[in-house]
């Protein structure tokens, strides 16, 4: 019945073995009340259906049979966008609460922030991150589908109720938003936020990668040093992939997110993924996954989790396959990044 387990890897070293793996992203729903063009399929085909969605009990069995058998004790919660779910608010009190959990953090899309962020901060969220790939109402419309001022007023509202650190995430499109990325420094460095550049990665269904829309950080990054003087650091904002880098004369923090350009981007991954439908991802540019839910209905099974976990940590590859034609199996919403 559970054959993942029996399976070997040839010989080939994976990731796990080499880097410890205590990071987990948990995408709470695949429902998202923006529809960003790098990221939200057009077609909704590839929503799940309410009843495969983790209940928070499930989601919670997943991540204390983490926290206690497999050593993990830093969580992100994603979605889609995670505050459009009813509950998640109620969930992240919970994990903080946990013994043998270090911290617990948010990616959102700050559309609800005005209204969540003084109970995240009571909830000890440690950070949230927030996309904003523009100061433009216009060009973020066009970008999101949305409206920019709630976001700007969320952003807003977690300075004030002091929640820490606040990242901004911008997503490098090229031709759409080059123009925007010093008015973001700026805008970064008057607010006291860290902001990311993310190179575009093909994990949508309506974004293939081409030399149209691809901006490499290290482009972005070579025109900021035209400018200004790019001091990298070695403290880390997080537990991601992002390279972060002191802006002199700005004195602004500057991270780049580069899985395509930097060829050490996958080094010391030390993550998995748990999806909204109940599957363990051990990377998200590779369409390896299991399906645990089996483990968790009618009862929490203890040894089909743990041979789930043992199966995806063994499985984790030692570097996406974006590079390689790679075209998604699942759309980013359904995997929360
Ligand atoms: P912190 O470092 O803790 O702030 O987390 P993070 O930067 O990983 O989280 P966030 O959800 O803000 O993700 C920012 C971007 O990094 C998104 O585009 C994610 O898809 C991307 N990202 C995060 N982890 C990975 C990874 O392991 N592989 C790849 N390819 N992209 C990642
Ligand atoms: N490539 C890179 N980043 C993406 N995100 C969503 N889709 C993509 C993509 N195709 C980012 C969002 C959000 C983070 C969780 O993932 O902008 O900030
Ligand atoms: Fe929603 Fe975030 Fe995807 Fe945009 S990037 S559609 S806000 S989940």
């Amino acid at each position: 019945m559970f054959k993942a387990n029996i399976e070997t890897d040839g010989g080939i070293k994976t990731q796990a073995e080499s880097t410890k793996v205590h990071y987990l992203r948990i995408s709470v729903t695949d429902r998202c009340n923006e529809r960003c063009i790098y990221c939200f399929p057009q077609d909704l085909g590839f929503l799940s259906k309410k009843d495969s969605q983790l209940s928070f009990e499930e989601f919670y069995a997943v991540v204390f049979h983490g926290a206690m058998k497999h050593g993990f004790k830093d969580f992100r919660i994603t979605g889609g966008e995670p505050l459009v779910r009813k509950g998640t608010l109620s969930f992240i009190r919970r994990l903080t609460r946990t013994p043998g959990i270090s911290s617990v953090r948010l990616s959102t899309n700050g559309t609800l922030l005005g209204y969540y962020a003084r109970q995240l901060k009571e909830a000890q969220i440690a950070g949230v991150n927030v996309s904003l790939d523009t100061l433009k109402p216009s060009l973020y419309k066009k970008i999101t589908g949305g409206d920019i001022v709630p976001v700007l007023e969320g952003i807003e509202e977690c300075r004030k109720v002091g929640i820490e650190p606040i990242k901004l995430n911008t997503v490098l499109l090229k031709g759409i938003n080059e123009e925007e990325i010093l008015p973001l420094i700026d805008f970064a460095a008057e607010k006291n936020l860290i902001i990311r550049f993310i190179e575009l990665m093909p994990i949508s269904y309506t974004t293939k990668i081409s030399k149209e829309n691809f901006l490499s950080v290290y482009q972005v990054k070579q025109r900021l040093e035209k400018g200004d003087e790019l001091e990298p650091l070695e403290k880390k904002w997080g537990q991601g992939p992002a390279k972060y880098f002191r802006m002199k004369s700005r004195n602004v923090i500057v991270g780049f997110i580069g899985a395509l350009s930097d060829f050490h981007f996958c080094d010391n991954c030390n993550k998995m993924r748990l999806t909204s439908d109940g599957f363990i991802r051990p990377c998200l540019g590779n369409h390896l996954e299991i399906d645990i839910k089996g483990f968790l209905r009618p009862t929490v099974d203890p040894l089909g989790l743990y041979k789930s976990f043992e199966w995806a940590l063994q499985k984790k590859p030692p570097e996406h396959s974006f590079r390689e034609k790679y075209s998604p199996g699942r759309a980013m919403t359904a995997i929360g990044g």
